[in-house]
Protein backbone atom coordinates (compact mmCIF):
# COMPACT_ATOMS: atom_id res chain seq x y z
CA UNK A 1 0.00 0.00 0.00
CA UNK A 2 2.58 2.36 1.32
CA UNK A 3 4.90 1.60 -1.81
CA UNK A 4 2.16 1.83 -4.47
CA UNK A 5 1.56 5.13 -2.90
CA UNK A 6 5.22 6.36 -3.61
CA UNK A 7 5.19 5.20 -6.61
CA UNK A 8 2.77 7.21 -7.73
CA UNK A 9 3.56 10.36 -6.06
CA UNK A 10 7.29 10.27 -8.40
CA UNK A 11 5.95 8.96 -11.29
CA UNK A 12 3.68 12.20 -11.44
CA UNK A 13 6.49 13.86 -9.70
CA UNK A 14 9.07 13.71 -12.96
CA UNK A 15 6.33 13.59 -15.19
CA UNK A 16 7.66 10.42 -17.16
CA UNK A 17 4.65 8.24 -17.53
CA UNK A 18 1.35 9.72 -16.60
CA UNK A 19 -0.64 10.40 -19.44
CA UNK A 20 -4.27 12.17 -18.47
CA UNK A 21 -7.26 12.36 -20.42
CA UNK A 22 -8.20 15.37 -21.99
CA UNK A 23 -11.12 16.87 -20.63
CA UNK A 24 -10.19 20.51 -20.54
CA UNK A 25 -10.90 23.77 -22.01
CA UNK A 26 -9.29 23.93 -25.99
CA UNK A 27 -6.36 25.08 -25.60
CA UNK A 28 -5.29 23.15 -22.52
CA UNK A 29 -2.39 21.52 -23.28
CA UNK A 30 -1.84 18.51 -20.35
CA UNK A 31 1.59 19.29 -19.76
CA UNK A 32 3.61 18.81 -16.40
CA UNK A 33 2.94 22.44 -15.57
CA UNK A 34 -1.15 21.52 -15.92
CA UNK A 35 -1.02 17.99 -14.11
CA UNK A 36 0.63 19.29 -11.01
CA UNK A 37 -1.99 22.52 -10.77
CA UNK A 38 -4.83 19.84 -11.27
CA UNK A 39 -3.04 17.31 -9.12
CA UNK A 40 -5.38 14.27 -9.63
CA UNK A 41 -2.61 12.16 -8.08
CA UNK A 42 -2.66 14.17 -4.60
CA UNK A 43 -6.20 14.49 -3.22
CA UNK A 44 -4.94 16.72 -0.51
CA UNK A 45 -3.48 19.69 -2.62
CA UNK A 46 -5.56 22.62 -2.52
CA UNK A 47 -4.92 23.11 -6.42
CA UNK A 48 -7.63 24.72 -7.19
CA UNK A 49 -8.18 27.01 -4.36
CA UNK A 50 -4.17 28.07 -5.11
CA UNK A 51 -5.53 29.15 -8.38
CA UNK A 52 -8.33 31.09 -7.03
CA UNK A 53 -6.12 32.70 -4.42
CA UNK A 54 -3.53 33.22 -7.01
CA UNK A 55 -6.50 35.09 -9.08
CA UNK A 56 -7.83 36.87 -6.90
CA UNK A 57 -6.68 40.08 -5.96
CA UNK A 58 -8.05 42.77 -2.87
CA UNK A 59 -8.25 46.11 -3.01
CA UNK A 60 -8.48 48.12 -0.06
CA UNK A 61 -10.98 50.77 -0.26
CA UNK A 62 -10.30 53.76 1.68
CA UNK A 63 -12.83 56.45 1.62
CA UNK A 64 -13.06 59.49 3.74
CA UNK A 65 -15.14 62.30 4.55
CA UNK A 66 -13.66 65.58 4.04
CA UNK A 67 -15.44 68.90 3.97
CA UNK A 68 -18.78 66.91 3.07
CA UNK A 69 -17.10 65.07 0.02
CA UNK A 70 -15.35 61.83 -0.17
CA UNK A 71 -11.93 61.26 -1.02
CA UNK A 72 -10.96 57.75 -2.25
CA UNK A 73 -7.74 55.55 -2.26
CA UNK A 74 -7.01 52.74 -3.36
CA UNK A 75 -4.54 50.07 -2.58
CA UNK A 76 -4.04 47.28 -4.37
CA UNK A 77 -2.52 43.55 -3.30
CA UNK A 78 -2.39 41.07 -6.19
CA UNK A 79 -0.41 37.70 -4.17
CA UNK A 80 2.13 36.50 -6.95
CA UNK A 81 3.33 33.49 -5.43
CA UNK A 82 2.91 30.33 -7.33
CA UNK A 83 3.07 27.59 -5.17
CA UNK A 84 6.15 25.33 -5.00
CA UNK A 85 4.52 21.95 -6.47
CA UNK A 86 3.95 24.08 -9.52
CA UNK A 87 7.64 24.93 -10.46
CA UNK A 88 7.46 23.04 -13.72
CA UNK A 89 4.82 26.04 -15.08
CA UNK A 90 8.08 27.94 -14.92
CA UNK A 91 6.77 31.69 -14.37
CA UNK A 92 3.09 33.49 -13.99
CA UNK A 93 2.04 33.33 -17.70
CA UNK A 94 2.39 29.22 -17.75
CA UNK A 95 0.59 28.73 -13.93
CA UNK A 96 -2.15 31.01 -14.83
CA UNK A 97 -2.73 29.85 -18.24
CA UNK A 98 -2.97 25.99 -15.82
CA UNK A 99 -5.53 27.39 -13.72
CA UNK A 100 -7.61 28.95 -15.87
CA UNK A 101 -7.26 25.20 -17.14
CA UNK A 102 -8.97 23.86 -14.42
CA UNK A 103 -11.72 26.39 -13.82
CA UNK A 104 -10.11 29.06 -11.97
CA UNK A 105 -11.51 32.87 -12.52
CA UNK A 106 -9.96 35.93 -10.96
CA UNK A 107 -11.71 37.43 -8.30
CA UNK A 108 -11.69 40.78 -7.08
CA UNK A 109 -12.70 41.61 -3.24
CA UNK A 110 -13.25 44.89 -2.05
CA UNK A 111 -12.76 45.69 1.39
CA UNK A 112 -12.33 48.46 4.03
CA UNK A 113 -8.89 49.62 5.77
CA UNK A 114 -8.67 49.04 9.23
CA UNK A 115 -11.25 50.71 11.18
CA UNK A 116 -13.66 51.44 8.03
CA UNK A 117 -16.72 50.05 7.81
CA UNK A 118 -18.76 49.60 4.68
CA UNK A 119 -22.16 51.23 4.09
CA UNK A 120 -23.96 51.30 0.78
CA UNK A 121 -20.95 49.55 -1.23
CA UNK A 122 -18.13 52.49 0.62
CA UNK A 123 -15.97 52.79 3.05
CA UNK A 124 -16.96 55.11 6.45
CA UNK A 125 -14.61 55.95 9.19
CA UNK A 126 -18.06 55.27 11.71
CA UNK A 127 -16.40 56.27 15.02
CA UNK A 128 -16.68 59.95 13.53
CA UNK A 129 -18.51 60.33 10.80
CA UNK A 130 -21.69 62.07 11.80
CA UNK A 131 -23.58 60.86 8.56
CA UNK A 132 -22.80 57.05 9.39
CA UNK A 133 -22.35 57.36 13.19
CA UNK A 134 -21.84 54.46 14.83
CA UNK A 135 -24.13 52.87 11.70
CA UNK A 136 -25.06 52.72 8.87
CA UNK A 137 -26.89 55.73 7.79
CA UNK A 138 -27.13 57.08 11.79
CA UNK A 139 -27.35 60.55 11.36
CA UNK A 140 -26.24 63.27 13.93
CA UNK A 141 -28.17 65.95 14.54
CA UNK A 142 -25.41 67.81 16.30
CA UNK A 143 -23.42 66.91 13.38
CA UNK A 144 -20.69 65.50 16.04
CA UNK A 145 -20.19 62.04 16.03
CA UNK A 146 -17.40 61.00 19.44
CA UNK A 147 -16.22 57.01 19.80
CA UNK A 148 -19.14 56.18 17.36
CA UNK A 149 -21.92 58.00 19.14
CA UNK A 150 -23.92 61.07 18.49
CA UNK A 151 -22.48 63.66 20.80
CA UNK A 152 -24.87 66.35 22.10
CA UNK A 153 -24.00 70.13 21.84
CA UNK A 154 -23.36 71.22 24.88
CA UNK A 155 -23.19 74.67 23.59
CA UNK A 156 -23.07 77.29 26.25
CA UNK A 157 -21.65 80.24 25.00
CA UNK A 158 -17.81 80.84 24.35
CA UNK A 159 -15.97 83.84 23.66
CA UNK A 160 -13.19 84.52 20.61
CA UNK A 161 -9.66 83.19 21.41
CA UNK A 162 -11.69 80.61 23.57
CA UNK A 163 -14.04 79.63 21.25
CA UNK A 164 -15.70 75.65 21.92
CA UNK A 165 -16.30 73.39 19.20
CA UNK A 166 -20.11 72.64 17.95
CA UNK A 167 -18.32 70.44 15.56
CA UNK A 168 -16.73 69.92 11.98
CA UNK A 169 -16.05 73.55 11.26
CA UNK A 170 -18.81 74.87 13.65
CA UNK A 171 -17.80 77.24 16.53
CA UNK A 172 -20.55 77.40 19.89
CA UNK A 173 -21.00 81.54 20.25
CA UNK A 174 -22.82 83.38 23.03
CA UNK A 175 -25.85 85.33 21.57
CA UNK A 176 -27.31 88.45 22.59
CA UNK A 177 -29.66 86.82 25.75
CA UNK A 178 -26.60 85.03 27.17
CA UNK A 179 -27.67 81.49 25.64
CA UNK A 180 -25.15 79.52 23.08
CA UNK A 181 -25.94 78.93 19.85
CA UNK A 182 -23.58 76.88 17.24
CA UNK A 183 -22.35 79.29 14.18
CA UNK A 184 -20.03 79.48 11.06
CA UNK A 185 -16.79 80.68 10.95
CA UNK A 186 -17.44 83.57 8.44
CA UNK A 187 -16.06 86.78 7.27
CA UNK A 188 -17.14 89.37 8.88
CA UNK A 189 -17.03 92.36 6.51
CA UNK A 190 -20.53 90.59 5.20
CA UNK A 191 -22.26 90.55 8.57
CA UNK A 192 -24.86 92.85 9.62
CA UNK A 193 -25.00 94.10 13.11
CA UNK A 194 -26.92 93.90 15.57
CA UNK A 195 -27.92 94.87 19.14
CA UNK A 196 -30.55 91.98 19.90
CA UNK A 197 -31.72 88.93 18.50
CA UNK A 198 -34.58 90.32 16.97
CA UNK A 199 -32.16 92.63 14.89
CA UNK A 200 -31.52 89.50 12.95
CA UNK A 201 -33.79 87.83 10.81
CA UNK A 202 -34.82 84.53 9.35
CA UNK A 203 -33.73 82.07 12.51
CA UNK A 204 -29.90 83.87 12.81
CA UNK A 205 -29.47 85.22 16.32
CA UNK A 206 -27.18 88.25 17.62
CA UNK A 207 -23.78 86.46 18.46
CA UNK A 208 -21.54 88.85 21.02
CA UNK A 209 -18.92 86.89 21.35
CA UNK A 210 -17.25 86.97 18.12
CA UNK A 211 -13.88 87.91 16.65
CA UNK A 212 -15.75 90.45 14.80
CA UNK A 213 -14.80 92.66 17.66
CA UNK A 214 -18.99 93.77 17.53
CA UNK A 215 -22.00 92.07 17.63
CA UNK A 216 -23.21 90.48 14.17
CA UNK A 217 -26.14 88.44 13.28
CA UNK A 218 -24.77 84.89 12.41
CA UNK A 219 -27.08 81.99 11.85
CA UNK A 220 -26.42 77.76 12.06
CA UNK A 221 -23.80 76.26 10.65
CA UNK A 222 -26.23 74.13 8.60
CA UNK A 223 -27.27 77.27 6.77
CA UNK A 224 -24.08 79.17 5.63
CA UNK A 225 -25.10 80.79 2.79
CA UNK A 226 -22.21 79.65 0.07
CA UNK A 227 -21.16 83.25 -0.78
CA UNK A 228 -20.43 84.15 3.36
CA UNK A 229 -18.33 80.67 3.12
CA UNK A 230 -16.38 81.14 0.39
CA UNK A 231 -12.95 82.95 1.28
CA UNK A 232 -12.75 85.80 -1.21
CA UNK A 233 -9.76 88.11 -1.96
CA UNK A 234 -10.84 91.00 0.03
CA UNK A 235 -11.84 89.09 3.37
CA UNK A 236 -12.15 92.95 4.58
CA UNK A 237 -10.04 93.84 8.11
CA UNK A 238 -12.39 92.46 10.64
CA UNK A 239 -11.50 89.06 10.27
CA UNK A 240 -13.61 85.79 10.73
CA UNK A 241 -16.19 84.47 13.51
CA UNK A 242 -14.02 82.41 15.07
CA UNK A 243 -10.85 84.01 14.53
CA UNK A 244 -7.83 84.89 12.25
CA UNK A 245 -5.64 87.83 12.05
CA UNK A 246 -6.45 89.85 9.52
CA UNK A 247 -3.05 89.44 6.89
CA UNK A 248 -0.59 92.30 7.04
CA UNK A 249 0.05 94.02 4.22
C1 LIG B 1 -23.18 73.82 29.97
O1 LIG B 1 -23.99 74.13 31.07
C2 LIG B 1 -24.49 72.98 31.73
C3 LIG B 1 -25.48 73.46 32.79
O2 LIG B 1 -25.03 74.63 33.44
C4 LIG B 1 -23.32 72.20 32.31
O3 LIG B 1 -23.80 71.03 32.96
C5 LIG B 1 -22.40 71.78 31.18
O4 LIG B 1 -21.27 71.12 31.70
C6 LIG B 1 -21.96 73.02 30.41
N1 LIG B 1 -21.23 72.54 29.22
C7 LIG B 1 -20.05 73.06 28.86
C8 LIG B 1 -19.46 72.47 27.62
O5 LIG B 1 -19.49 73.93 29.47
C1 LIG C 1 -11.81 80.85 10.25
O1 LIG C 1 -11.61 81.02 8.85
C2 LIG C 1 -10.42 81.72 8.53
C3 LIG C 1 -10.42 81.95 7.03
O2 LIG C 1 -10.56 80.79 6.35
C4 LIG C 1 -9.24 80.91 9.00
O3 LIG C 1 -8.05 81.62 8.72
C5 LIG C 1 -9.35 80.67 10.49
O4 LIG C 1 -8.32 79.84 10.92
C6 LIG C 1 -10.69 80.02 10.82
N1 LIG C 1 -10.82 79.94 12.27
C7 LIG C 1 -10.90 78.76 12.89
C8 LIG C 1 -10.96 78.81 14.39
O5 LIG C 1 -10.94 77.70 12.30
Amino acid sequence: MKFSTSLVFSSTLYGASIVYATGDSPGCNANNCLRAVRATAFPTRPGTADCSSYFSTTVVQHIKTVDWTRTTSYATIIPTDIPAYASACDGSVKYSSACSCIGATPVTSYVCAPGWDKCYGQCYDLSRDPRNCGSCGNKCPSGKCVNGKCASNTCNGSYCGNLKSCGKDCFCFKDASGKGSCGPNVSCKKLKGCQTNRDCKGGDVCAVGTCCGRKVCLGSCSRVPRSLAIRDEDDGEEGWTAGSEPEAV
